[in-house]
Order: C-alpha cells, then sequence, then structure tokens
C-alpha cells in the first residue's frame, strides 16, 4: 500500500484518543470509519466529535478550523460496531484500551478480516509494536507500525511513528505521509523490545521521577518543582497536578 492509495481509514476504538484522530484524519480528506463496541459509546464518540470541547464546532468557534473542514468531518467520518465494515480499509488505527491481549485480540481478527495490503497501527502508548505483531502474519508484520498520538489530538500535534525491523518502506512513507496530510509533526521512533513508550512518554517518565525523587529528598515542594519547569524551560505540563496550559484551552 502506497500513500497516494490511501482513501480510507479504519480508527479501532472511539474513546479519548479514537475520536481525535479521527477527526484530524477526516480533515485532511480521508474518509474515516470508527468502530467501537456499542451504540452507546458509538453516540458519544460521534457527540465528542461534533459537539465535544476538542470537537469541530468548538473548533470552528475558536478558529481553528473553517466550516468547510468542519462541513467535511462531519461527513466523512461514519461509525460502527462490526469490524466487518473495516474490511475495506487501507489503512488501520488501532485506539483500544492499553492492554496488550486486547490488542492482540483486536488485531488477530482484524489481521484475518482486512484486505492484506492494508496497512496496521498501534497508537499504544508504549507497548512494544513488534509484540503487538506477534499475532499477525508475517506478510502483514511488513505493514505493521506505531502511531501515537497525544492528548488532545486536536490541539497537540506530535506524532511519534514507530519502526519495527519487519516494516516495508511503502508503509513507513504511507503512514508518514498521512500523519503529515493531517497536519502532525512526526518524530520517527525505533521499536525496542525491553521497554515501555517511545520519546516522549519515556523522556517524561525519566525526568517524572527525577521530580519525584527531589520531593522525596525533601529538597523541595512540589509546587516549587512545577513552578521551576513551567518558569525556567516553558514546559506547559509539570508533574504534580500544575498544568500550566495544557488540556485547558486550545
Ligand atoms: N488518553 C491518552 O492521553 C493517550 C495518549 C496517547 C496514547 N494513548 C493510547 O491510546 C489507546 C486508547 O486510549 P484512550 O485513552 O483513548 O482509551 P479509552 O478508554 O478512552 O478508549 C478506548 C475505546 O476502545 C473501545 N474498545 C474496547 N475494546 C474494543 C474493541 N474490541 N473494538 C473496538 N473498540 C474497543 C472502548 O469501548 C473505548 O471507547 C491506549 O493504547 C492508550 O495507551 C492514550
Amino acid at each position: 500500500m502506497k500513500f497516494e492509495q490511501v482513501k480510507h481509514v479504519g480508527v479501532v476504538g472511539g474513546g479519548i484518543m479514537g475520536g481525535g484522530i479521527a477527526q484530524v484524519i477526516a480533515a485532511a480528506g480521508y474518509r474515516v470509519t470508527i468502530k467501537d463496541i456499542s451504540d452507546q459509546i458509538i453516540e458519544e464518540t460521534r457527540d465528542g466529535l461534533i459537539e465535544g470541547k476538542w470537537g469541530v464546532k468548538r473548533a470552528v468557534e475558536k478558529g481553528k478550523m473553517g466550516y468547510d473542514t468542519a462541513a467535511q468531518v462531519i461527513k466523512l467520518v461514519d461509525f460502527t460496531t462490526d469490524n466487518i465494515d473495516l474490511k475495506n480499509c487501507d489503512v488501520i488505527i488501532e485506539a483500544v484500551p492499553e492492554k496488550l491481549d486486547l490488542k492482540q485480540a483486536v488485531f488477530k481478527e482484524l489481521d484475518a478480516l482486512v484486505k492484506p495490503e492494508a496497512i496496521f497501527t498501534s497508537n499504544t502508548s508504549g507497548l512494544v509494536i513488534q509484540e503487538i505483531a506477534e499475532v499477525v502474519t508475517d506478510e502483514r508484520k511488513t505493514r505493521f507500525l506505531g502511531m501515537h498520538f497525544s492528548n488532545p489530538v486536536p490541539v497537540m500535534s506530535m506524532c511519534e511513528v514507530v519502526t519495527t525491523p519487519q516494516a516495508s518502506t511503502d508503509s513507513i512513507e504511507a503512514i508518514v505521509g498521512i500523519a503529515k496530510a493531517s497536519k502532525r509533526a512526526v518524530s520517527m521512533v525505533k521499536d525496542m523490545p525491553g521497554t515501555y513508550g517511545f520519546i516522549l512518554n519515556r523522556v517524561f517518565a525519566a525526568a517524572a521521577k527525577e521530580a519525584r525523587k527531589i520531593v522525596d529528598d525533601g529538597l523541595a515542594s512540589p509546587e516549587d518543582v512545577d513552578k521551576a519547569m513551567i518558569t525556567g524551560r516553558n514546559w506547559p505540563a509539570a508533574f504534580f497536578g500544575n498544568r500550566g496550559g495544557i488540556g485547558k484551552e486550545w
């Protein structure tokens, strides 16, 4: 599957991440099908996409998205509770909860159902991509990558594209192309067995550990650690609850 051939993206899991991912991908002109497990969750996802805090209606009101793009997103995103509706997707982005066995079960079923040339990606925060991909055929492993977005997706432009030794050049180029078309700032990172996290979460975890040690050693208060990072490094979010700007506004 080459970048130019990608027209239809399946997003599996319409929760916090899936809804936002669908929004930015549809804003780039791709048809998107969101699959979740119940009609009620689908309704909540649809509502969030349109009326939610990071939804298209508010994005238009805030001047972050044009009216035409918002209308395009609403038109291009459809919903299902049945995997069969994903069978002709060119790319799958999985965003179900962070459990290896659940992700593997999802991919095993999709591998048997979705066309062989489709590219599979996981939005895992840090599970090893090659371990998630253990359940798919060797052929699909050449089209299996990580695509790690940041929350809230319409606001935070990061996308880590996680590559494995098996991943083909075409699949990497296609996923990078879709991410860039969706206005993501792409960082490339290699999958690494024995670790948890790619760039963002590993660096943040290391810094958070050090922040916790400074507090535990009685050297500074949580407030002063947060204040130092926010005012000294412009970190919008620090460690102990003082979140600066993140998660509040566009
Ligand atoms: N929330 C974040 O800040 C964040 C950031 C980056 C990455 N992630 C990663 O994204 C993934 C999803 O996280 P989230 O916060 O959106 O979780 P969430 O719980 O908000 O959403 C997960 C959705 O998956 C659905 N689901 C469960 N089983 C399913 C199945 N078999 N088929 C289809 N849908 C199914 C659930 O009903 C739910 O709507 C996780 O791997 C997480 O680590 C989360």
